[in-house]
């Protein structure tokens, strides 16, 4: 392989000190071509150290000989070593064919923008689930959770290191930060959304580069994970309380990946992997992704997180928010945690009742202290006449109908008191607390066609809005959030997905700094804000995953995730199945293991952990060629090499099988194996919750331990009953070990899916 020499100076400048202070001049059009970002493979099995000098020489020799040196530095974006073998550079495709020709060429794909999976609607309210608070105070001590995201306010007080130890001295990473913003609670700080902002910027943002968070979303995410604890934080007066992250005494290592302006760049996800790996973190958190389906080898999540986990680092996502439909979920490949969304038990409620006796509950976050609750008002519907408005109260529609915020501004203009709203009908019986610039109640789509026809049906209609603030205990919780995205996995159908579902509707954690000059906003000093997605769930169990690092430091990532998995709730605080948006039971493509259970999940009795090597196996199973395997192992590897582990024998904390529909007297056996991570003896017994149309064997039925470490296996033999008797496509039902001793519950969920060829 060549290898060009001059180039070496101003390239490990690239390779080492991030590269602000070029000027670029990037042309935009190179012969009649555009330029695009792309992430180009390298053959990893090429004799070079990726952290030597002659890997960025090597890297840069791909790029056209035609550049000089300082050209050349200008198209080449990012350099990676740790996450893959390549880098993101700016090239034609003429540029990229040729390119092809070069020894050591594996793949390239365009750069892409991946989505910050909060929900679609923007600015949803919300509070923290005391269920999920924190074991401990310094739960998570020692432990280091990278978060990659749109950076955060560093001087906000969740980020205090009050208390806070020394990062351990495994910790090798850096803190771009003015001096002195990063502390022993914030222990790194690296911008790569900068170097994809100078090359694309437009006229709309000038090019106005920020370090800190521009969007609020990677604060809340951060604080959500390890923030300290801050009193008297709430919003608008509402959910107030003592605002603690799920592992208070963990560290944060900040990698600033997405922008308001620019998303986030599979780029700068790389490279904010890549410094993640090569820092030491021990669990990543990723609250973004894009859609169901992906190819792993050309999604730069799944390829960052397959050798993040080969290094022992825990990979938490989120799992979309393209709910309630099936086939959904994203962030699917099986050695990632995918992480859904529920509701808590808070709601900040505000009734409305109307002229004829009929009440209904709704939610709202301003609820001000000067509102007469007792007076009726007249109420109008959708198609009020604007010059009468004044003192009234407005039905503003629901649905795709619903006023937007300039609309309820323009309402509060012209004189209205007060306005009410359906949601989505998709949206089922969950709504969220908004903040809303007058006396306000969103209800459910229903009830909004309720008020719909309560107006219809009188000349005078009234109503009258009462404000009940924040209340506890409400039924049912968790249930599943409408948006959160399901399975099944559209990208590897074998493996149930999501994993795990956690609190991510009416979030309340830190925030940027705002205004808000009304006197209710004078209750917190600090900034905190409401926000739901899958975005605010990913979080909750990266914070939990740093709780269990923290007390079991030699449990690999698969044994960590499959303590979480086989120790979750599938019943509600009701004691009732957690049901879906439509208060109905959701399956397990909804729930996927159910919803996290911390306190468990540090006990779980028996782990089904997965040797690295069993995942690329499974690649292979996938029909994945050579070529990919290599892009998404980083590693100099051939299927040929490996055993072959069929999907269904992976052992994953699930089980899935496919069986023929018409089919008789089908049989498919399933493999698993348990690890024992109880001290002392122990019997686990068998206990099995049948999908249905099988009838289904396990072999044996009792599993007995005598130390840690201990490994048993176990066979699981579906066979279809003749006749079926049912015309569903999939059936569900759990397999759980059971020690009564130890009061321990391990349970995994059996998904079959019936075939109709
Ligand atoms: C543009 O194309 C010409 C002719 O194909 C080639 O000689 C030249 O090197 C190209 N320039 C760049 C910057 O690629
Ligand atoms: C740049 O961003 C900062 C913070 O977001 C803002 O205060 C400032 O006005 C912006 N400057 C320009 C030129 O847009
Ligand atoms: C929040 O709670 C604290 C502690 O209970 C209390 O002192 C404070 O007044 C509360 N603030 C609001 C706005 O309710
Ligand atoms: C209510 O009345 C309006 C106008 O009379 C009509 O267009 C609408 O369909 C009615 N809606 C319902 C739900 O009855
Ligand atoms: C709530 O909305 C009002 C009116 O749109 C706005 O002035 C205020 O800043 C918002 N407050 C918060 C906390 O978002
Ligand atoms: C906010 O800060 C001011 C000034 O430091 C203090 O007087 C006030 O009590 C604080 N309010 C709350 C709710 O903590
Ligand atoms: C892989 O290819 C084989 C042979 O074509 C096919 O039978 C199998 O279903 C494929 N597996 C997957 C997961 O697509
Ligand atoms: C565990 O069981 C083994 C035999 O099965 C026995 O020898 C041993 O004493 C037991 N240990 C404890 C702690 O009960
Ligand atoms: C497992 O332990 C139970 C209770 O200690 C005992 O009755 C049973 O025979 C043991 N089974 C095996 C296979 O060792």
């Amino acid at each position: 392989m060549e290898i060009k020499q001059n180039t070496s100076i101003v390239l490990f400048f690239i390779f080492c000190v991030f590269t602000s202070q070029l000027s670029y001049s990037d042309p935009g059009v190179v012969n009649g071509s555009q330029l695009r970002t792309y992430i180009v493979h390298l053959d990893p099995s090429t004799n070079i150290d990726y952290s030597d000098l002659e890997y960025g020489r090597w890297c840069m020799s791909f790029l056209p000989t035609t550049l000089d040196s300082t050209a050349a530095t200008e198209r080449m974006v990012h350099i990676y070593g740790d996450v893959i073998h390549g880098f993101a550079a700016r090239l034609t495709e003429e540029e990229i064919a040729d390119m092809e020709k070069k020894e050591g060429f594996i793949s390239a794909y365009p750069d892409k923008t991946l989505q910050l999976h909060t929900t679609h609607t923007p600015k949803f309210l919300g509070l923290m689930n005391a269920d999920a608070g924190p074991l401990m105070v310094d739960g998570g001590k020692g432990v280091i959770v990278g978060v990659l995201d749109t950076g955060v306010t560093p001087d906000h007080p969740s980020f205090s290191d009050d208390g806070m130890d020394s990062p351990p001295i495994t910790w090798k990473g850096s803190c771009d930060l003015p001096n002195g913003m990063c502390n022993k609670k914030l222990i790194g700080y690296r911008n790569f959304i900068e170097r994809y902002t100078k090359i694309h910027v437009t006229g709309d943002d000038d090019g106005n580069v920020t370090i800190f968070d521009d969007v609020g979303h990677g604060t809340h995410t951060a604080g959500t994970i390890a923030g300290a604890a801050v009193h008297n934080a709430n919003i608008l007066g509402e959910a107030n309380g003592t605002a603690m992250g799920m592992a208070p005494g963990a560290h944060l290592a900040i990698y600033r990946v997405c922008s308001q302006y620019y998303g986030c760049p599979s780029s700068s996800i790389l490279a904010g992997m890549n410094a993640a790996i090569k820092d030491g973190v021990d669990v990543m958190s990723l609250s973004l992704g894009s859609g169901p389906g992906e190819k792993y080898d050309m999604d730069s999540i799944a390829v960052g997180s397959f050798r993040a986990t080969q290094k022992g680092i825990f990979v938490s996502c989120s799992a979309g928010n393209e709910g309630p439909g099936y086939k959904t979920v994203a962030n699917e490949a099986p050695w990632i945690l995918t992480v859904g969304a529920s509701t808590t038990d808070r709601r900040i409620t505000s009734v409305v009742k109307l002229g004829n006796g009929q009440q209904f509950e709704g939610q709202t976050l301003y609820q001000p202290k000067n509102f007469d609750p007792e007076q009726m008002r007249p109420l109008v519907g959708s198609n009020y006449d604007v010059d009468d408005i004044v003192n009234k109260i407005v039905y503003c529609g629901s649905g795709i109908a619903l006023c937007q915020r300039e609309e309820i501004n323009y309402l509060v203009t012209n004189g209205a008191i007060g306005v009410i709203q359906g949601s989505y009908r998709e949206q089922g019986y969950q709504t969220f607390a908004r903040n809303h610039s007058l006396p306000s109640s969103d209800l459910t789509f229903n009830k909004g066609e309720e008020i719909i026809n309560y107006i219809n049906s009188t000349d005078n209609p009234t109503a009258k809005i009462l404000f009940k603030h924040t209340i506890f205990n409400a039924s049912p919780s968790p249930s599943m959030a409408f948006f959160s995205s399901r399975g099944p996995s559209v990208a590897n159908p074998g493996i149930m997905k999501p994993d795990i579902i956690g609190p991510g509707v009416d979030i309340l954690a830190s925030y940027l700094p705002f205004i808000d000059r009304r006197p209710e906003a004078e209750s917190s000093n600090h900034s905190f804000y409401i926000m739901s997605g899958t975005s605010m769930s990913c979080p909750h169990l990266s914070g939990i995953v740093a709780l269990i690092k923290s007390r079991h430091k030699d449990w690999s990532p698969f044994a960590i995730k499959s303590a979480i998995m086989t120790t979750a709730d599938i019943l509600d605080r009701d004691g009732k199945p957690i049901t879906n948006e439509m208060y109905v039971p959701a399956n397990q493509f909804a729930i996927g293991s159910g919803h996290v259970n911390a306190r468990k999940a540090m006990k779980p009795g028996l782990v089904y952990d997965v040797a690295s090597d069993d995942y690329i196996s499974f690649i292979c199973q996938m029909n994945y060629t050579d070529k990919q395997l290599m892009v998404i192992t980083g590693r100099n590897v051939k299927c040929s090499e490996f055993k072959k582990i069929s999907i269904k024998d992976v052992n994953y904390p699930s089980i899935s099988v496919e069986i023929p529909r018409n089919a008789h007297d089908y049989k498919v056996a399933v493999k698993r194996t348990v690890t024992n991570v109880n001290p002392g003896n122990s019997t686990y017994s068998l206990k099995l919750n049948l999908p249905k149309g099988v009838s289904v064997t396990v072999k044996p039925q009792l599993l007995n331990f005598s130390k840690i470490g201990q490994k048993k296996s176990f066979t699981v033999t579906f066979v279809k009953k003749k006749h079926l008797g049912t015309n569903s496509h999939y059936s569900h039902g759990y397999l759980s070990w059971i020690a009564n001793k130890l009061d321990t519950v391990v349970r995994i969920p059996m998904i079959v899916k019936y075939n109709d060829q």
